[in-house]
């Protein structure tokens, strides 16, 4: 009762403040619209996480040997799956912007008593094209074979930028830079995976992906922006790619297989400067998962002998869960797929001679 009071108060006070701002009408239904059902999406999110917190477990086996790729990860959900990779004496490289920040992670994991696995740091801007090509460039020059590639960088809402490559920020860092570094890797991901131990692709989506629709006439949404529609758009992108991926790599045998996760409603910096944590601060900290909980299902996508062969899949507290209808659409996800190859100039997804780096300079 007193959590539905809370979120009534919320929209209320969101609606008045969309409605004060100087903004269009169409404009300013359109984000009282997003932010109820953002709430009534979070809201049930919430109430799932507490309902299913005991499902929320992953094993931790030893995989010594094996090279994990994330993106993101000095902070917040991400720095919680390196931690648990680390104890899983996993070589974990992480593509970061903030490399001085990424060289200091390893030192505070052993002072926390963390004496197995390593890591390495790589620059990366994972929304701009030639940062992920220079990154993916030194992955593969330094690692034949790649186990993981976590997804996971991500930024949600804010104001309306285009980045230097000129997409809508939240589209290039949450999917197209992702999209475009699966590409590059993987082949080292196809040399990794084994008949009964596959390489994993696990995007970090969210379930905001349930309200998302992809515009393919102004997929940098120039015309008429909403930060929740064009992150919700980038969330259901990431679930579409896995899931057409995943279906493309059974079709040539391969073994390697793709997830989307949703992490849970997770106390992070991700939430800073929206209404939630301006208007409500104690509400995150109340009931949101810690990012510890959040990096569980991530590692499950990745580790769990569970999962094996079970490709395609949305997890959700570590259990595979119904993502939406718009992203089990085939014929969506295979449209998807080829307007994303033709953005980026991408002729055979994945297809890249390892002897070869000049096809992959030809590839933005
Ligand atoms: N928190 C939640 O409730 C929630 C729910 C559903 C899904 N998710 C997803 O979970 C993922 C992690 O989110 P979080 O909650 O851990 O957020 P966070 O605490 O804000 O961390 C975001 C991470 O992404 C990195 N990042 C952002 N832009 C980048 C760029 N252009 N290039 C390279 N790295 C970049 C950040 O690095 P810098 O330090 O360089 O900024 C940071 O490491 C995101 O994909 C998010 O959409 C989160």
């Amino acid at each position: 009762m007193i959590f539905l009071i809370g979120c009534s108060v919320i929209i209320v006070i969101t609606i008045i403040s969309i409605a004060r701002s100087k903004k269009s009408l169409k404009t300013i239904l359109a984000e009282a619209k997003n932010e109820i059902l953002y709430n009534f999406i979070g809201s049930r999110a919430i109430v799932q996480d507490v309902i299913m917190r005991g499902k929320n477990k992953t094993e931790l086996p030893i995989k010594c040997g094996k090279v994990a790729v994330i993106t993101g990860g000095t902070r917040g959900i991400g720095l919680e799956v390196i931690r648990m990779l680390l104890k899983c004496d996993i070589h974990v490289v992480v593509g970061c912007r903030n490399t001085q920040q990424g060289e200091m992670l390893l030192d505070s994991f052993r002072k926390d008593g963390i004496e197995k696995g390593s890591i390495d740091v790589i620059k990366l801007d994972i929304s701009v094209m030639d940062s992920v090509k220079n990154f993916a460039m030194n992955v593969r020059e330094k690692y034949p074979e790649v186990h993981y590639l976590i997804n996971n960088a991500g930024i949600m809402f804010g104001p309306h930028i285009e980045t230097r490559d000129g997409y809508e920020s939240q589209f290039a860092t949450n999917y197209l830079g992702h999209f475009f570094l699966t590409h590059l890797l993987l082949p080292q991901l196809k040399a990794g995976g084994k008949a009964k131990e596959m390489s994993r692709i696990v995007n970090v989506s969210s379930c905001a992906h349930m309200v998302g629709r992809i515009n393919f006439d102004d997929i940098n949404s120039r015309h008429n922006y909403i930060a929740g529609e064009a992150y919700a758009q980038s969330k259901l992108a990431q679930v579409l790619f896995s899931n057409y991926l995943d279906s493309q790599l059974r079709q040539e045998g391969v073994f390697v297989q793709a997830h989307s996760v949703h992490p849970g409603v997770v106390n992070t910096e991700l939430f800073n400067g929206t209404h939630v944590k301006n208007l409500t601060p104690w509400v995150p900290s109340l009931l949101f998962k810690s990012p510890e909980k959040g990096a569980i299902p991530i590692v499950h996508a990745c580790l769990s002998p569970r999962l094996e062969g079970k490709g395609g899949t949305y997890i959700h507290n570590c259990k595979i869960f119904a993502a939406s209808n718009a992203a089990m659409s085939a014929d969506l996800q295979e449209k998807l797929f080829e307007f994303t190859k033709t953005l980026l100039g991408i002729d055979k997804f994945g297809a890249i001679d390892n002897n070869n780096d000049s096809q992959m300079a030809a590839a933005v």
